[in-house]
């Protein structure tokens, strides 16, 4: 295809516990994820999205295999250095939000640039600012705002430093279907118009059908991908899988 690779896994395992309690995971992962691209991943609840993503971004050790971001095996890093290119090039919207309860949601938004002692350009700001929605409501707490509001604080925290790549884990999941939509716009838009790479979890068809590919994952392994869903595509494909499932 010729497409940059923005991150990559090579027989990606992850177990969690020992012995009779440990749980698989994620089950042998390969693959990779191009540059200035939008990807979704689905499958069933305990499937190891998130599990994945967060591999992915080095927010969690891996059991066994290889986890690339741009050319760098992430896996053979030291802490200091995992923190500093988690701080650097990658951006995350979590499935709990974590947003810092003591902070305004502009404080919040800015947090990561502020750590990396980095100043906001202020142009960009305003701009993914106003395309969350969240220009009225900046000096609020997070106890202060509707859970959308603060998924859409937690999507412009991730955006606003234009990270190399970001993950979302589902980040319209609380969102009523106008402000997932906009949010949703937005990332598409990073994408077309900036080249940003963004790694999505959704269980929404809709959501899905926004990006350029989706894997499907099962039981901790990658079972199907489709490129440039449309929401019936994703919709026959996520039946399929289910009765494949049930069989
Ligand atoms: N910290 C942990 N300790 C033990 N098991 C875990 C841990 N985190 C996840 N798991 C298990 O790993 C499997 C994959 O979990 P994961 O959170 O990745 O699923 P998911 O696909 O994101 O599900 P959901 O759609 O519900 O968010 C599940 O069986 C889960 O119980
Ligand atoms: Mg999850």
């Amino acid at each position: 295809m010729g497409t940059p690779v923005a991150a990559s896994t090579e027989g990606l395992r992850k177990v969690y516990g020992r012995g009779q309690a440990s749980v698989s995971a994620l089950d042998g992962i390969d693959l990779e994820i191009g540059t200035g691209q939008f990807t979704a991943i689905m499958g069933p609840s305990g499937s190891g999205k998130s599990t994945l993503m967060h591999c992915l971004a080095g927010l969690d050790s891996v059991s066994e295999g290889r986890v690339r971001v741009g050319d760098v095996d992430i896996t053979r890093l030291k802490e200091k250095q995992l923190t500093r290119l988690r701080r650097d090039r990658i951006g995350f919207v979590f499935q709990a939000f974590n947003l810092i309860p003591t902070l305004t949601a502009r404080e919040n938004v800015l947090l990561p640039l502020a750590i990396a002692g980095r100043k906001p350009e202020q142009g960009w700001f305003d701009h993914v600012i106003d395309t969350v929605g969240l220009r009225d409501r900046l000096e609020h707490h997070p106890s202060e705002l509707s859970g959308g509001q603060q998924q859409r604080v937690a999507c412009a925290r991730a955006l606003v430093s234009k990270p190399e790549i970001v993950f979302a884990d589902e980040p319209t999941g609380n969102l009523d279907s106008t402000s997932g939509a906009e949010v949703l716009n937005f990332l598409r838009r990073s994408v077309d118009e900036f080249e940003q790479t963004i790694v999505m979890v959704t269980h929404d068809a809709v959501a899905a059908s926004h990006t350029d590919r989706v894997l499907f994952l099962a039981d901790g392994q990658i079972v199907d991908e489709l490129w440039e869903p449309d929401r019936e595509s994703v919709l026959e494909r996520m039946l399929a899988l289910s009765s494949l499932g049930a069989a």
